[in-house]
């Protein structure tokens, strides 16, 4: 494959950018990493981009995969596809310190001389290539947690070392590849993640309450609209709405004599029923997946009240996180909307008059004018989704 980031520098000796040389080529590479959405280009670009900005003859992006503790890079100037031990290297020690690293010479280098002889020097020896100044820069998320680190393999100018102002400019390479690494990233794991969702619903919709299916679904499309009507951002609203179908996951572990009993619960089969909020809880917590954790709050919060007499653990207000109180509300307003087995669905009217009651009681009184002021949106979901449909289509 080759694109017109990947030409070959051809003379020896060059010079640092100008200032409007810089220029374009940042507005030049931030203008096609934002159109980017698959995270091999995105890191090709990146080290692209890094490699021109300060004049190296090679430059790569590793990124930090916590689950299985290791660094990778896609696809890096002389490398590619590679993983390697969270802590081997100097990317590795880079990122374990979260400074950067300089070295001038990695062949008289005394400081990584230990790492150096079994990175870039064992490396050197197989391939004949030359590595003499190194720098490694890591970067991090918005949250401050650093996700990767660049790394650039020997200067092109005359002066063949990395200088502090290198690091300026990578320094700014990385914090702008922080933010869109996050955002690529998201949308990998949404992608990866939807599909191991809906697996797992589809099982547990198929043997267990007949709701579940398309319910899930409503919640998570009703999610979406509050979401973005609260003014959320739209990557956290969809992650929002990739998660909330999740939030009664813990019905799984509900015997069927309470979870399809078709009257009204004992006290003590109501016990066991909201014990589907610590059971979801618990199945999605330790997961490190962005979009799993989101569900664990939802199936932990869920059935919270803004007034504190919710469960399981009666927060109050906004000690119950936003995602809780979105998802009781476009729960509610599903579960009054439907058939259930132990209730008819209710009037509309009727359900946006308790709506208006528990606004400030059982809902947060923010996301409730959330509700009515897209009631037309969630009308529409209410018919793009319905039941009947569903089962009209899987019996044709
Ligand atoms: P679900 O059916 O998804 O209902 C979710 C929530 O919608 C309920 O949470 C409740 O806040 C609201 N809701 C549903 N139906 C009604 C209703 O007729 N009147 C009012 N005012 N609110 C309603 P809740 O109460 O914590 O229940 C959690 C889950 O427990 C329900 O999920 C359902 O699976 C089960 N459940 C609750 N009550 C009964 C019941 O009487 N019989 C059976 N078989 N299951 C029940
Ligand atoms: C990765 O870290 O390999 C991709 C993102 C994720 O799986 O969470
Ligand atoms: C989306 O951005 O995923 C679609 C919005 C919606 O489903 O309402
Ligand atoms: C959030 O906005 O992400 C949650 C904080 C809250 O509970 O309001
Ligand atoms: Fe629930
Ligand atoms: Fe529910």
């Amino acid at each position: 494959m080759t694109t017109r980031d990947e030409h070959v520098i051809e003379s020896k000796v060059k010079h640092d950018l100008q200032p409007e040389e810089m220029l374009r080529v940042i507005f030049d590479y931030t203008a096609k990493i934002a159109n980017e959405r698959h995270l091999d280009r995105v890191l090709m670009l990146m080290a692209n981009m890094g490699r021109e900005m300060i004049v190296s003859d090679r430059c790569s992006v590793w990124l930090v995969d916590r689950h299985r503790n290791e660094l990778y890079t896609t696809v890096a100037h002389g490398v590619s596809g590679i993983r390697i031990p969270l802590t081997a290297g100097l990317v590795g020690h880079a990122i374990g310190t979260g400074e950067p690293i300089f070295i001038d010479d990695a062949y008289t280098n005394e400081p990584y001389k230990m790492v150096l002889a079994t990175g870039a020097l064992a490396t050197d020896k197989t391939t004949g290539y030359r590595t003499k100044a190194l720098m490694v820069v890591p970067f991090r998320n918005n949250d401050g947690e650093i996700i990767g680190a660049y790394q650039a393999v020997n200067k092109l100018t005359e002066s063949e070392v990395f200088s502090a102002k290198d690091l300026e400019y990578l320094t700014l390479a990385a914090s702008y590849a922080g933010k869109s690494l996050e955002s690529v990233q998201l949308h990998t794991e949404i992608e990866e993640t939807q599909k191991e969702i809906i697996f797992t619903m589809g099982e547990i919709g198929e043997s267990r309450s007949k709701e579940t299916g398309n319910h899930v679904k409503r919640v998570a499309e009703y999610s979406y609209v509050l979401a973005i009507g609260l003014g959320m951002p739209r990557e956290e609203a969809e992650l929002l709405k990739m998660a909330s179908p999740m939030h009664d996951i813990g019905k799984v572990a509900i015997p069927d004599s309470v979870l399809k009993k078709p009257g009204k619960l004992t006290d003590e089969e109501f016990d066991i029923m909201k014990s589907h909020t610590d059971i979801g809880y618990s199945l999605l917590r330790n997961s490190s997946r962005r979009i799993l954790k989101t569900a664990a709050i939802v199936a932990y919060e869920h059935h919270e009240k803004w007034n504190g007499k919710g469960y399981p653990r009666g927060l109050r207000g906004e000690e119950i996180h936003l995602y809780g109180r979105i998802t009781a509300i476009a729960d509610v307003f599903d579960a009054l909307a439907s058939d259930r087995v132990y209730k008819k669905a209710w009037e509309l009217d009727r359900i946006l008059n308790l709506f208006h009651e528990e606004r400030g009681s059982h809902f947060d009184p923010a996301v409730v004018d959330a509700f009515f002021a897209n009631l037309p949106r969630i009308l529409e979901i209410r018919e793009e989704y319905r039941d009947e449909m569903l089962e009209e289509t899987a019996k044709s």
